[in-house]
């Protein structure tokens, strides 16, 4: 019997993953977790608060649900990292130690971690990241990020923890919002679209980086989560990637469909943060192992969006 955990579950990834986990496993078996109170689409089941530093409730929930497999996303993003970095090194490495200690302990059957194309920073190769490109991230979260890869990989080969980590790219999702990270303007710039508001965006009109619809992203942590593991060749994090745009390629998307949309630039700090990130990422190894591959590009993205996030709810988008 699989039961789930899900750490930061009222969160942009989290929301869905709960969402879908549950279809899969039935809504009693995956327990949602969140510092907030729980938003509508994870309310549908069961839903405990968390603070994941909380070393001992983790241990309690996961005794009293019978837990056998942890998602631990609980973290703060990128660009909120910076503006707190004592929280930031706290929250996401302090929450995964105790999940991973944790597993180790209660023996879970697995454990998924995300990761993220933070953990490279200027000096990796800019197009075609490989895989084990040299990381020295400038944030904090690449940082944590690092470090928190370490950990799986000392976790995995020294106490045969089933950690599985994705290095996510920047998630584009119309059904809630993300909170805090660099990415996040090709979220907001959709919702301005559809109410035919100007998006002012806080990166330069060129600044590319590695993008993923919230469809592919959910794949690929099932398709990963589903591998054997004898197939698994990467217990840091894997690569994965999908497409790279920059702000003025998306806002020419949502033109073809809104021919009026208009799009300013007013860059922030926002706009090192992204400078220093990859262009785009190679994920051959994600590919052979376990059969990764995307199905959206940038233009069927932004027709899926426009086309469905005017169906939902005010409370939904919450
Ligand atoms: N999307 C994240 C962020 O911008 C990167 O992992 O913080």
């Amino acid at each position: 019997m699989t039961k789930i955990l899900i750490t930061g579950a009222c969160g942009q990834l989290g929301s869905e993953l709960t969402t879908i986990l549950r279809k899969i496993h039935g809504a009693d078996n995956v327990i949602a977790t969140d510092i907030a109170d729980p938003n509508p689409q994870v309310a549908e089941g069961p839903f405990e608060h968390l603070d994941v530093m909380d070393k001992d409730k983790v241990e309690e929930l996961v005794n009293r649900y019978k837990v056998t497999e942890v998602y631990h996303l609980a973290a703060l993003l990128s660009a909120n990292a910076e503006k707190n970095i004592d929280l930031a090194w706290k929250l996401n490495m302090e929450g995964l130690l105790n999940v991973l200690k944790i597993a180790r302990d209660k023996e879970l059957k697995k454990v998924f971690w995300p990761s993220s194309i933070a953990v490279f920073g200027p000096d990796a190769q800019k197009k075609g990241t490989p895989q084990n490109s040299p990381t020295n991230p400038s944030t904090m979260y690449g940082i944590t990020k690092v470090a928190g890869e370490q950990l799986c990989n000392y976790f995995h080969q020294k106490f045969g923890v089933d950690v599985r980590s994705l290095r996510y790219p920047g998630l584009i999702g119309y059904k809630s919002l993300p909170g805090g990270g660099t990415t996040d303007y090709a979220v907001d710039i959709y919702h301005k679209a559809l109410a035919k508001e100007t998006f002012t965006c806080f990166l330069e009109k060129d600044a590319v980086l590695p993008m993923m619809y919230m469809d592919d992203a959910v794949k690929a942590t099932i398709d990963l989560m589903n591998a054997p593991s004898e197939s698994l060749t990467v217990r840091t994090s894997y690569n994965i990637s999908a497409i790279s745009f920059t702000p003025e390629q998306i806002a020419a998307s949502i033109k073809k469909e809104i021919p009026g949309f208009e799009i300013s630039y007013e860059p922030d700090y926002r706009q090192q943060i992204a400078a220093s990130w990859p262009d785009s990422i190679d994920d051959s190894a994600a590919r052979k192992d376990w059969n990764w591959k995307p199905a959206f590009d940038l233009d069927s993205m932004t027709k899926d969006i426009l086309e469905n996030l005017p169906k939902m709810s005010v409370a939904e988008k919450e």
